[in-house]
């Protein structure tokens, strides 16, 4: 018996994903804001002002999800080792990557490494604060076109899974991941790293087959989300579906198509929640209505679609 005193997922590191055209890819993501260098075949993608990989591109026949790495404490990995037991695997060849591999129950890579989430240099996210005193009297609020609307940090990804149940248990009771609310009993699950969390950095949906549904990229504010939103339909991406406000995680949102229909979400002010504080679980009806609080449309009829299958 091991002992349970772990938190073992602690921070999201970075997702990698394979495409078949690496230069549409570069200018999707640099379009978006981020920053590439080349490594190797590979393009390791950063969010300004973060010391963090936040992406890799590798090529491949098809765009899917290639695997996904989290952060947690040296100290912690012996113990996840002793967990997953057969789940363990090697990484890919060529990877320099160190930590413990291993697969989820759909067969997803997973890499867990040290590592602590990078700080950021820019000026901090301001979240949950709405009734802040009132800072602009006798000045403009809109601000200029121009303003830094680049991401902050990759801060969650929702996977497609065949059995979300199995996920469940196995991100949940082996490694230390906590659920904070549930749509329907396959539809969705939001799930938090073991210690302080944003209210998900894992989501999961219900699909015929893994993959990636969503990475999701917080923002600086909302002007700064829809600003983002907006230059990258401007060049020429496919708008998805937003703006709006989810009930689960409370985050405003903006989600636009990259070029193999994959969604990129934009976010900001997601609820966070303390390792040790109250929360409730809510377990909501699946239906339309539980995607969001208010949108200025509704959600496409794709929205959960899984483009990665063939
Ligand atoms: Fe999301």
């Amino acid at each position: 018996m091991v002992a349970w005193e772990a938190v073992l997922i602690r921070s999201l590191q970075h997702v990698a994903l394979t495409v078949p055209d690496l230069l549409a890819g570069r200018r999707f993501f640099t379009t978006l804001g981020l920053e590439g260098r080349s490594e190797g075949e590979d393009i390791v993608f950063r969010c300004p002002g973060r010391d963090q990989d936040q992406l890799m591109l590798i090529p491949g026949e098809r765009k899917s999800l290639a695997w996904v790495c989290w952060g947690t404490r040296a100290s912690e990995l012996p113990d996840l080792t002793a967990r997953l037991g057969s789940a363990l695997t090697d990484p890919p060849a060529g990877v320099p990557r160190d930590g413990v591999w291993f697969r989820d129950p759909d067969g997803v890579l997973v890499n867990l490494i040290a590592a602590e989430p990078a700080t950021q240099r820019r000026p901090a996210v301001e979240i949950n604060n709405p009734g802040q005193p009132f800072m602009r009297l006798g000045r403009r609020g809109a601000p200029n076109r121009a303003v830094d609307s680049r991401p902050r940090a990759l801060g969650h990804l929702l996977k497609f899974t065949t059995d979300i149940d199995a996920d469940i248990r196995f991100y949940v009771d082996v490694l230390g991941m906590k659920l904070s609310d549930r749509i329907g009993d396959k539809l969705a699950a939001f799930l938090r790293c073991g210690g302080d969390s944003d209210h998900h950095t894992l989501a999961l949906a219900t699909s015929e087959a893994p993959g990636l549904h969503h990475l999701s990229w917080e923002m600086g504010n909302l002007d700064q989300l829809q600003l983002c939103a907006e230059r990258m339909v401007g060049a020429g991406y496919q708008d998805a579906w937003g703006v709006g406000r989810h009930i689960y995680g409370s985050n405003y949102f903006h989600y636009v198509r990259d070029p193999w229909m994959g969604l990129h979400e934009f976010f900001w002010d997601i609820d966070f929640i303390p390792e040790n504080g109250a929360w409730e679980v809510e377990y909501a009806a699946a239906s339309p209505e539980a995607l969001s609080q208010w949108a200025t449309m509704p959600a496409p009829e794709d929205f959960l679609r899984n483009y990665e299958v063939r």
